[in-house]
């Protein structure tokens, strides 16, 4: 089993700065030996230097910050996720902003056109350039996926690659107006806090695995913002909300996740170790990182 770190210090997709430092703290933590003691082959190709690819003017393009910068990032990432991919090795690519999944799911949809999209997060991040109000293309990437975005240019390269029966969320418990309107409107499947409450995680997963991936018949792709989880578990992140996942209820999704053998992909994203003191970094480091190895097979017993 091999897994190949994708490594992305990239914060334009959000105005918070340092969430480019989370891939290098991950690391840092010591995440590749803990991946090899699960008995994984690890290959990673150092952090790039995403900066050269920022462009001189970046005006805003509607009302899209960062457009040039944040697509000509995703782009490259989904190249090094499809090559991946392509040669069967797990792609884990760490963030960075939740812009960047753009490209890992694009990579993944490359290789697998029908792979199931599993997001767990707070927020839906399925604004189109018309419905945003902040701007942040951290916001945006699902609508961008599923081709919902209309025509805009600087992001020519993105083909759509989504179907709304394809995606499922969990944990949802900021979503912006307009985009509760998008996922009524596509009758795009998630479960809130409300049914993680009113079902149990277990069954929620149950749920929402069958859902993306009936009979486990296609493969799966993990998107985990670390806000997804309650700020008293992973305080350091750029848009914190109150009444989210519990630590195990965030570990039981990457450890059952695990265990249907349908993972091609996983993504950590939104850890910012410039937020909050330095035991609150420590915290949420050290969650990203076991959320992770549980995804790779690490068990309790
Ligand atoms: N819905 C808000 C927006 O469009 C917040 C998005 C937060 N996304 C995230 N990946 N943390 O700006
Ligand atoms: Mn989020
Ligand atoms: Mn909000
Ligand atoms: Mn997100």
């Amino acid at each position: 089993n091999t897994v190949g770190v994708v490594g992305v210090p990239f914060s334009g997709g959000q105005p918070r700065e340092g969430v480019d430092l989370g891939p290098m703290k991950i690391i840092e933590f010591g995440l590749l030996d803990q991946m090899k003691e699960l008995g994984w082959n690890v290959e990673f190709d150092g952090h790039r230097d995403y900066n050269a690819m920022r462009p001189a003017q970046d005006p805003p393009v509607g009302k899209l910050k960062n457009a040039r910068f944040v697509s000509a990032v995703t782009e490259s990432v989904a190249q090094s996720v499809k090559g991946y991919v392509e040669k069967g090795s797990l792609a884990l690519t760490l963030g960075g902003d939740h812009s960047i999944a753009l490209g890992t799911v694009s990579g993944t949809m490359a290789v697998h056109p029908n792979a199931g999209l599993i997001w767990v997060d707070a927020h839906a991040d399925i604004n189109t350039p018309e419905s945003t109000e902040s701007g942040n293309i951290h916001g945006c990437p699902i609508s961008f996926l599923l081709g919902i975005a209309g025509q805009i240019k600087e992001f020519s390269w993105v083909k759509p690659c989504l179907t709304p029966d394809r995606i499922v969320y969990i944990g949802l418990r900021d979503v912006d107006a307009g985009e509760k309107k998008i996922l009524r409107e596509n009758g795009i499947k998630a479960f809130s806090m409300h049914e993680v409450d009113k079902y149990g995680i277990g069954k929620v997963v149950e749920m929402a695995v069958e859902h993306v991936s009936p009979g486990l018949s296609r493969p799966v792709h993990l998107s985990f913002d670390v806000d997804a989880l309650d700020p008293t578990v992973a305080p350091s992140t750029g848009t914190p909300v109150r009444g989210g996942l519990t630590f195990r209820e965030g570990h039981y999704i990457c450890e059952a996740l695990h265990q249907t053998g349908t993972l091609v992909a996983m993504d950590l994203m939104e850890v910012n170790p410039s937020l909050e003191d330095d035991q609150a970094v420590y915290q949420t480091v050290n969650v990203g990182c076991s959320l992770v190895r549980c995804a790779m097979g690490e068990t309790l017993l």
